[in-house]
This record gives structure tokens, C-alpha cells and sequence, in this order.
């Protein structure tokens, strides 16, 4: 079946990807539109926890007049009593004129768009993308760095499990970055993606350094928190989760306009003093994904 669904967006051209950013910036300008949506109903379906998203979704939906239903915990649904997502999806394709969906396992989103006409966004899959993240830190790089070619972007952290960097490097191809690889050993980017980057012909190097002099030259700084949710041995959680921590201190040789991204929820990855150095953008970052989901709602309805 071929609807409007956003499953990713690693395969947009750089035309739709400009469009979408500058659609999110004219909702950044006025988010109100109240009649835009009127009279569509949204679903919202989280099966596992989120803040930001669905909040945001949430409110994007509101702002644009739309009303909203869903769930925040599958334990309250009827797949608590064993029904099938093909079976939910089908019942809520019922009700909702668009669905937006986060679930534990990768590739749940695209299986929800092939089994009903109406559009799923993808709010993020298991470890697999996180598309509407995707485009609020592109629109955060566009904004702050002014372009999105020719970036140095540092990735830190748990990049075996992170599906926002599996999704920003993916749909970054198009725009000739540099990738650093932090991460220890355990939580290394995935062979997949490295492949990904040489047959794209996207440079990156892998490094374990973290330090003041190895960030010296990075335009965006995308941290990430070890999700201790992912792993199955909680000893190696425990062994890992702390191996990268940014302090204030380590920012004195960056460059000036570099920019601290990060999905966000952090544990211990930023310190509390990075917050009020000029650098940090997480906050702000976290902000532009109303706007970016204001566009892909209205992009998933086909709405000019
Ligand atoms: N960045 C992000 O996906 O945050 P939530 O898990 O709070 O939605």
C-alpha cells in the first residue's frame, strides 16, 4: 500500500530535506495555526516511554488544531492481552487521520506503514532511526552552523545502540560531513553503518580519546546517553555507562561557533556547568523539535 508514512528519511533528496527545514522554520516564526489541522484527529502510540517526543508531537498537533489520541503505556492497551500490532494499527487506522508511533522493535514502523493506508511517523524503532529527531537536529546544525555541508560532526557515546545517530548519519550523506566515532569498544557504530559511510563515500575515523585537544575541531558535538534499557548484561552497562563525560573545562580550545547537540534525556554524559556555556544547544535543540514535527505532521497529511 503506498501512503505518506515517514519511516525515515535517509533516502529524502536534498531538495525535500531543504523544504521540510524551511517549513520548520516558518513554524518556528508562528507555531499557531489552529485551523491548519482542524477536524483531523492524531494518534499518538507509544509503547515505550518518551518526554520530548510525544510531548512535542503532541503539542504540534494541538498548535496546528488537531485532536489527539493514543497511549503512553502498552499495558493498558488490549497487546497486554495479546493482540497483534497489525491488529492495533488496523483498529487506530479506524479512528486517527495520522498515527505516530514509537516501539521497541526496529523495523516496527515500516511494518505498520504496509499494513494500512493511513501515514506512520516513525518515533523512533528499537535501535534502528529516529527520523523526526533526525530532522529537528538538522534544522538545530542549519540553524546554528548556518549550512549543512562540509560539517566535522563529533558522535559520543553509545553509538552501537542510538538510532538518532544511525538516523542523522544517514540522512547527512548528501552533504559531504566528516564523522568522528567516539565511543568504547562495546558501544562502537555498528559495522552496518560503517559500510553504510564507505559505500555513500562518507568519511569517518573511530576514536577512544575524549579529551579538550580531540574535540578541538569539531563544528557539532552530538553526545548521547548509554540507554541502559538496551543492554542485556547490566554489568557491561555499568562498566561502560560513564566512559565519556564533558565538563566546561574541556571546552576552552573548540571552535567558536561549535555546538553541543544531544537527544536528550541525559544521565551523567554533560555536566550540569556545560548547560550555561555558550556551546551548549541542547536545550534549544530539544525546542526546534516542535516545529520540525509541526512540518512532518503537516508533510504526512500532504498538506502545502
Ligand atoms: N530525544 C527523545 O527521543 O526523547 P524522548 O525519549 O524523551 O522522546
Amino acid at each position: 500500500m503506498m501512503n505518506r508514512s515517514i519511516v525515515s528519511i535517509a533516502d529524502y533528496s536534498r531538495e525535500q530535506i531543504e523544504r521540510l527545514l524551511e517549513r520548520t522554520a516558518e513554524f518556528e516564526r508562528e507555531p499557531n495555526h489552529p485551523h491548519l489541522l482542524e477536524g483531523r484527529v492524531v494518534a499518538t502510540l507509544f509503547f515505550e516511554p518518551s518526554t520530548r517526543t510525544r510531548l512535542s508531537f503532541e503539542t504540534a498537533a494541538n498548535r496546528l488544531g488537531a485532536r489527539v489520541i493514543g497511549f503512553t503505556d502498552p499495558k493498558v492497551t488490549s497487546s497486554s492481552k495479546g493482540e497483534t500490532l497489525k491488529d492495533t494499527i488496523k483498529m487506530v487506522s479506524n479512528y486517527a487521520d495520522v498515527i505516530i508511533m514509537r516501539h521497541r522493535l526496529e523495523g516496527a514502523a515500516l511494518y505498520a506503514s504496509e499494513v494500512t493506508d493511513v501515514p506512520i511517523i516513525n518515533a523512533g524503532d528499537g535501535s534502528n532511526l529516529h527520523p523526526s529527531q533526525t530532522m529537528l537536529d538538522l534544522y538545530s546544525i542549519w540553524k546554528t552552523q548556518g549550512r549543512l555541508d562540509d560539517l566535522n560532526i563529533f558522535m559520543v557515546g553509545d553509538l552501537k545502540y542510538g538510532r538518532t545517530v544511525h538516523s542523522l548519519l544517514m540522512s547527512m550523506r548528501r552533504y559531504n560531513p566528516t564523522f568522528h566515532f567516539v565511543a568504547p569498544k562495546e558501544l562502537e557504530m555498528p559495522e552496518e553503518y560503517k559500510l553504510y559511510c564507505r559505500k555513500e563515500g562518507i568519511r569517518y575515523v573511530e576514536e577512544r580519546v575524549f579529551t579538550e585537544e580531540s574535540i578541538a575541531d569539531a563544528d557539532i558535538l552530538y553526545m548521547t546517553r548509554v540507554q541502559r534499557e538496551r543492554f542485556t548484561d547490566l554489568m557491561e552497562y555499568e562498566r561502560v555507562k560513564d566512559t565519556y563525560i564533558l565538563r566546561a573545562d574541556m571546552l576552552g580550545r573548540c571552535r567558536e561557533n561549535m555546538r553541543i547537540l544531544h537527544p536528550l534525556p541525559r544521565v551523567n554524559e554533560i555536566e550540569q556547568d556545560v548547560d550555561d556555556s555558550p556551546h551548549a544547544y541542547y536545550f534549544q535543540q530539544a525546542q526546534n523539535g516542535l516545529y520540525a514535527r509541526e512540518a512532518l505532521i503537516c508533510q504526512a497529511l500532504g498538506i502545502e
